[in-house]
């Protein structure tokens, strides 16, 4: 593992990947602090990530996530499990953002399984659109190329207990520190 990166775990993935969830369990177990990206955003911003969107634009949402994240690396922060927004991955500042900050975890999903979470939401801004299968195939297409090109550790996003994925991700992540 580079000297310089610093010692926490970030959680990247699609929307409905499970993240916070993990995220939550893996700060537990690890007993480090949670995080969510999304909620930081809205305590900076003073308002939900629905009305950062509505009022401010999605452009304007993707500063303040840089922003966020830069201010994590400046500050030297350590100790955290973040879980991130689904598109914070997507701009290559923010990748390499996230390999300074820490062990980046990609929770990899499929079509059916974001389907089936992801069908009946209302809070998410990306998919209040008539066809919200087609955006979600589309954007897991054009994504997927980025969460593998920021992870350090692939583990399937899939129905198994948090419980279950965190001793994967702990034990998967012990090995590639010794082997780096
Ligand atoms: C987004 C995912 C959301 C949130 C925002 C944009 C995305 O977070 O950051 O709605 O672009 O995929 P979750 O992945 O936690 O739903």
């Amino acid at each position: 593992m580079d000297n310089d990166r610093l010692k926490n775990y970030i959680l990247v993935g699609f929307m409905g990947s499970g993240k916070t969830r993990i995220g939550r369990e893996l700060a537990k177990m690890a007993d480090m602090t949670f995080y969510d990206t999304d909620e930081l955003i809205e305590k900076a911003a003073g308002k939900k990530i629905r009305q950062i969107f509505r009022e401010e634009g999605e452009a304007s949402f993707r500063e303040r996530e840089t922003k966020l994240i830069r201010g994590l690396v400046d500050a030297h922060s350590e100790g955290g499990v973040y879980s991130t927004g689904g598109g914070l991955a997507m701009r290559e500042e923010n990748r390499k953002l996230l390999h300074q900050l820490g062990t980046v975890i990609f929770l990899d999903i499929d079509f059916d399984t974001a389907w089936s979470r992801l069908q009946n939401d209302t809070k998410r801004p990306l998919l209040q659109t008539p066809d919200r299968a087609g955006t979600i195939l589309r954007l897991l297409d054009e994504r997927r190329p980025l969460y593998l090109d920021a992870a350090d550790l692939i583990v399937r996003a899939d129905n198994t207990a948090p419980r279950h994925k965190v001793k994967e991700i702990l034990t998967r992540s012990a090995q590639a520190g010794k082997s780096d």
